[in-house]
């Protein structure tokens, strides 16, 4: 199954062959210019010097070899050498047929499926979220579903980070403001019962008291030198092993971790895994040995380090820190750490850490480490980073009383706004209360994750709500609404007894959906290679176009004759079953009415 751009190129390639030009500049492309052609190759130019012959010339030599192939209904040459072609009615119709036809709506897999784990999320036990969690959610689980869509074999895991500062932190705030806790403590350290004090730590120890205690210890801490010697030592304390506070913990995190997993699944963001920075923790000593053994592990100043600056760096990489001085581990170690435990339970071919650009050396430190000691294969650790989600002040998104933005915050209010939005547009109002929601719900996921995979991942983006939940423009909404849109006539359709029947191509607003429809690959692939879900996002919102102006053209029921009424319905059809599939690789849903 092969899109008309990669035929094409195929058929442009043996020409190219013949004629004793370089094969790889054969290549076409989809037409920058969609009212005079569509698709076009540029390689008559970019062979000219080498053939040492005007780039028209070759051109035409080109356009005498392809001229009668049956792809082709027409192949012009403008300017001083662009090839443009125009596909034939029966080579569109065939090739949207197929596609009609196919479960998978013409996308292609990837040939060998490699074992992927993504890295995303990294949400902190207790600690708010702030965007680039919010971000790394978003990109991370579309890059997740677009590998696994292509055929790889994907583990997302959300790495939580549970095994920082802020536990010290929050044993230390929790015993001091809780006497029955601190008598937890007292009780264990001296030998008793860990079921029993689990019991009581349960009853013990809540969200909300998570919640409230993190942000007044972390200020606190920060003035306060005791209060932060305190906490550092309970963390040193945790980390080391005291049954204690590893009950403690293991409350903080299962606590943090239902919450935040109901908080991203409101958002279609589940991961397979939740292994978190502590399950690197018994690792740790291990791999310093074998760092040590592999002459890589270098005493500095106090502290054990990994030089990983190479002679050709640009500016100096510092060296990652496996040991502090002061003898905890790092998170550089924690994360090097990880890759073997990843190394030993999965293996993957390919890890990609979809993270916030800001931490982009971290990662080149702990990737050269783990090249050069043999934990990754050099070039299979790869950081997705990303540019912020800022506010109207360009500076990274705050709530409006200026602290990071909670999750659960975000979600209420774009739900709110989401249902202001679509009964404003006259929607859902026939519906009852609780299918109303549905659709508010659907419409808010669909507003907040478009407006940011809508954008290169590297690019800064800033947060309006407004703008994101409306339903024109270039927005999440608007898709949805488009294949609502859809999902109606054919249901009506249905009701009404028309059945599909083979597609045929013969409109202008036909032939533009079926070429749409016809690139789902190119954009797919391109999403893939360059792990950037606005390839998908721009597909899809090109297809809810293409879609909507084919409405508008050709009627559908009311079609002139049966067998064009069945073929339109066809073609409406196989359009939504891609911009459904679109939409699942971005994580979004469209209710069936609104
Ligand atoms: N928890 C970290 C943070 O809040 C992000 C973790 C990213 N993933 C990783 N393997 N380091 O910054």
């Amino acid at each position: 199954m092969t899109d008309l751009r990669r035929q094409l190129t195929d058929a442009n390639t043996a020409v190219f062959a013949d004629l004793g030009l370089p094969v790889e500049y054969a290549r076409v492309t989809a037409s920058d210019r969609p009212d005079l052609a569509d698709f076009q190759s540029n390689g008559a130019m970019a062979v000219a010097k080498i053939a040492r012959q005007p780039p028209r010339e070759i051109a035409v030599g080109i356009r005498e070899k392809l001229t009668g192939h049956p792809l082709l209904a027409s192949i012009d040459i403008a300017g001083v050498g662009f090839i443009n072609f125009r596909v034939s009615d029966t080579a569109l119709t065939n090739r949207v047929q197929q596609i009609a036809d196919d479960a998978r709506a013409g996308a292609g897999e990837v040939k060998a499926a490699r074992r992927v784990l993504i890295d995303y999320g990294g949400p902190n036990v207790a600690k708010p979220m702030h965007v680039g969690h919010l971000r790394s959610s978003i990109i991370g689980e579309a890059i997740k579903r677009i590998y696994r869509f292509r055929g790889d074999v994907v583990i997302g895991d959300a790495h939580f980070g549970d095994w920082g500062f802020q536990m010290g932190l929050l044993i230390v705030a929790a015993t001091d403001e809780n006497k029955d806790l601190a008598d937890v403590v007292t009780f264990i350290d001296k030998g008793g019962d860990i079921a029993t004090a689990a019991k009581a730590i349960d009853k013990l120890i809540d969200l909300d008291l998570l919640e409230r205690l993190y942000p007044v210890a972390a200020a606190k801490a920060k003035e306060d030198t005791d209060y932060r010697d305190r906490a550092r030592k309970a963390t040193a304390d945790l980390q080391s092993g005291r049954e204690a506070y590893r009950a403690l913990w293991r409350q903080f995190v299962i606590v943090s971790r239902v919450a935040l997993e109901r908080e991203f699944h409101a958002l279609n963001v589940d991961f397979d895994l939740w292994k978190g920075e502590s399950d690197a923790n018994d690792l740790l000593r291990d791999m310093a040995e074998e760092l040590a053994d592999k002459k890589l592990l270098i005493a500095d100043q106090g502290a054990q380090i990994v030089r990983v600056a190479r002679d050709d760096d640009k500016r100096e990489l510092p060296p990652l820190i496996v040991v502090s001085s002061e003898g905890s581990a790092m998170y550089g170690a924690t994360d090097l750490a990880t890759i073997v435990d990843r190394r030993k339970t999965f293996d993957p071919e390919l890890l990609l850490y979809c993270v916030d650009q800001r931490q982009a050396d971290h990662f080149e430190q702990v990737f050269r480490a783990a090249y050069l000691a043999g934990y990754a294969a050099e070039g299979t650790c790869e950081h997705i980073g990303f540019g912020t989600m800022n506010g109207p002040d360009g500076k990274p998104f705050k709530t409006r009383e200026g602290g990071v933005l909670k999750l659960h915050d975000l979600i209420e209010m774009t739900n709110a706004k989401a249902r202001e939005r679509v009964k404003e547009a006259g929607l859902g109002a026939e519906l009852e209360p609780e299918a109303f929601e549905d659709i508010a719900r659907k419409v808010a996921v669909a507003a907040l994750k478009f407006a940011d995979l809508q954008n290169y991942r590297g690019t800064s983006y800033i947060f309006d709500l407004d703008r994101f939940t409306s339903f024109e423009g270039k927005t999440g909404p608007y898709l949805l609404y488009q294949a609502v849109r859809v999902k109606s006539v054919l249901r009506r359709a249905a009701e009404e007894g028309h059945a599909d029947g083979p597609i045929q191509i013969r409109e202008p607003a036909e032939r533009d959906l079926g070429l749409i429809l016809d690139g789902f690959d190119a954009a797919l692939m391109e999403a893939y290679d360059k792990k950037a879900p606005n390839f998908i996002a721009e597909h899809a919102h090109k297809l809810a176009q293409g879609f909507s102006k084919f409405y508008a053209a050709c009627p559908i029921i009311g079609a002139p004759d049966p067998d064009t009424r069945a073929s339109r319905l066809a073609l409406a059809a196989a359009a939504l079953k891609q911009l459904e599939i679109a939409f699942d690789l971005l994580g979004i849903e469209a209710p069936d009415r609104m």
